[in-house]
């Protein structure tokens, strides 16, 4: 298992790949697929639970994830995704923070600049993966963000602040290429990538959209690998027709 030390020494070395699971199965999956990290997302919301929004998932519902891809994949770095509200204040982000790492989080997920969460997370020896660029917890559309030179110039302030306070990875998506660039460049943490093109020192993708696990259409900055909703399709169909022919 990497932990968020040796994940800061890839730095510059190899690129780290990131992608999401959420159960049992797919961690152990991603565990024996050697996966450099498991991020639990609250993008569980959409993927796993049907809901259009991340605001639709709490503690409670992380949490449960959370420990099943542990146990799933007990030598992989898992990130815990703290959800909507559950890091309001840094108080708040501790209590919720540590009950991540006591289910078997190896390090936990906030979105947008917070570096005073950061600083109690790190006072606390809990390991922060940050997250800029489009923040979808909060975000109102879905368009690229930082096409401005100012807000380009306010994220790349923003990570450069969340990198001092102690990140040691920072999730960057869907910003332009060369803003990805330039935040990797300035920083010594990680930058993760999710359409913040090929620059960033390693990339995270959600499982569904990787291995067409939903069905459906997938972001423009994601690649499908294969079709997982097409095999089991045709498995579920053999099945059926199994039981109809009376082979059971
Ligand atoms: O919840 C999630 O899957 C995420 C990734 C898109 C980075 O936050
Ligand atoms: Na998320």
């Amino acid at each position: 298992m990497l932990s968020a030390t040796q994940i800061l020494e890839c730095k510059g070395k190899r690129k780290i790949a990131q992608i999401t699971a959420y159960d049992y199965g797919f961690a152990k999956i991603a565990e024996a697929a050697h996966a450099d990290q498991i991020l639990v997302g609250d993008s569980l919301a959409n993927t796993m639970l049907g809901y259009k929004s991340t605001q639709s998932v709490g503690m409670n519902e992380m949490l449960i994830f959370t420990a099943a891809v542990c146990r799933g994949a007990p030598n992989t770095h898992v990130i815990g995704d703290m959800p909507y509200r559950s890091y309001e204040t840094p108080e708040l982000a501790l209590e919720n923070a540590k009950k991540f790492i006591d289910v078997g989080a190896s390090s936990v997920k906030i979105e947008g600049y917070k570096p005073e969460v950061v600083e109690i997370l790190r006072k606390n020896n809990i390991d922060v993966c940050a997250h800029l660029g489009l923040l979808p917890q909060t975000a109102t559309s879905l368009k690229q963000v930082g096409k401005t030179e100012e807000e380009a110039e306010r994220i790349l302030k923003e990570a450069i602040e969340m990198d001092q306070c102690g990140a040691y990875a920072m999730v960057l998506e869907h910003i332009p290429e060369s803003l990805g660039e330039r935040i990797t460049k300035a920083v010594k943490l990680i930058t993760i990538g999710i359409g913040g093109g090929s620059h960033t020192d390693g990339h995270v993708t959600v499982l569904q959209d990787a291995i067409g696990i939903n069905g459906g259409k997938i972001p423009p900055f994601a690649t499908k690998f294969c079709s997982v909703f097409d095999v089991a399709k045709k498995g579920i169909e053999d099945y059926v027709k199994f039981v109809h022919e009376e082979n059971f």
